[in-house]
């Protein structure tokens, strides 16, 4: 870990674009390990010098850094809107076929699966996106279609869509995944056919979006689950309440702690380099690096986030 303060002028702390483009220029001196996601071959085509920032405050304020309107694949960030959808149409069966506790492993970790008899940790780690995503299937109507609308519903924009080349590309290489799946389907706990949950996990982690879309899709939950746009209440105060806490406490998988020990907020991060963190009852900030550290997160957006909140003195410790 590398030394926190920035020492800005008090004056400049007002201005958020500003205070971006200073935070900005002091981290990307600094001695950065990231790489890029390799493992599915179509985020490696990803310049990796991009970075953008987008910060959104409730009740108007939205500030963009760089290229925050510059869409990206959101990848794991997509899995709260899963999680958010399936809590909302089965309530609180939903923890019957997958926990709430924080990992401790990789997010793509076989290892305690098995002894856990196929119920996942958490509905962050790959494991548990999937389950929710057999949840959804069994759910929903039109699962693909469903599931875009929501998180279009969500950030107030049509335009938002699948990547069906990240989505293919991601399932030519799937072969952890697909080794999650059938242990899970061995141990019950997949109800629908292997391929088709399957299918519908690569799409919705394949969504493109940018930071500004991010940060506006997130915005209810720091609204206690209300949509700022149309005033619908999204999820009851106490289920947004909960959606923060596996954010706080598995969002960022093995690395949660070391997460809110330097950021101090619920998050989500994804393997295209995006990372999504809320202030509840304040604002919601998303920023995108595709550099990651060794345990799969935005090595500079992390950064970024620890300077940020360190600066305007706004986390929720
Ligand atoms: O299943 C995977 O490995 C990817 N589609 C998502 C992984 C991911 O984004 C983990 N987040 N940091």
């Amino acid at each position: 870990m590398s030394g926190f303060f920035l020492a800005l002028n008090p004056i400049v702390k007002m201005n958020y674009e500003v205070l971006f483009s200073e935070i900005h220029a002091k981290i990307k001196e600094e001695k950065n390990n990231g790489k890029v996601a390799g493992y599915i071959p179509e985020l490696k085509l990803v310049d990796p010098s991009k970075f953008g920032a987008n910060l959104i405050f409730i009740n108007g304020g939205t500030y963009n850094y760089g290229d925050a309107l510059e869409r990206f694949s959101i990848q794991s960030i997509s899995k709260v809107f899963s999680l958010v959808l399936a809590y909302k149409l089965v309530d609180e069966k939903l923890w019957k076929r997958v926990g709430v506790e924080p990992s401790g492993t990789a997010f793509n970790s076989l290892i305690q699966l098995e002894y856990e008899k196929g119920i996942p940790r958490n509905p962050f780690i790959n494991a548990g996106a999937i389950v929710i995503s057999d949840i959804l299937i069994t759910y929903l109507k039109h699962p693909k279609d469903d599931f875009l609308a929501f998180v279009r519903k969500l950030a107030n924009n049509e335009t938002i869509n699948y990547s069906h080349t990240i989505a293919k590309s991601e399932k030519e290489k799937a072969y952890t995944n697909y080794a999650l799946i059938h242990l899970m389907k061995s141990f019950k706990n997949i109800k629908n056919d292997i391929e088709e949950v399957m299918d519908f996990y690569f799409h919705l982690c394949s969504i493109k979006m940018n930071c500004e879309e991010i940060s506006k899709a997130f915005l209810f939950l720091a609204n206690d689950g209300k949509l700022e746009h149309t005033n619908e209440q999204i999820l009851t105060k106490a289920k947004s309440k909960r959606i923060n806490s596996i954010m706080q406490l598995c969002g960022f998988y093995d690395e949660a702690g070391e997460f809110a020990f330097r950021v101090g907020l619920p998050g989500k991060s994804g393997v295209g380099g995006g990372i999504v963190a809320l202030y509840p009852n304040r604002y919601c900030i998303s920023v995108w690096s595709p550099k990651l550290n060794a345990k799969g997160n935005s090595f500079l957006g992390t950064r970024f986030l620890e300077v940020f909140t360190t600066e305007i003195e706004e986390s929720i410790f």
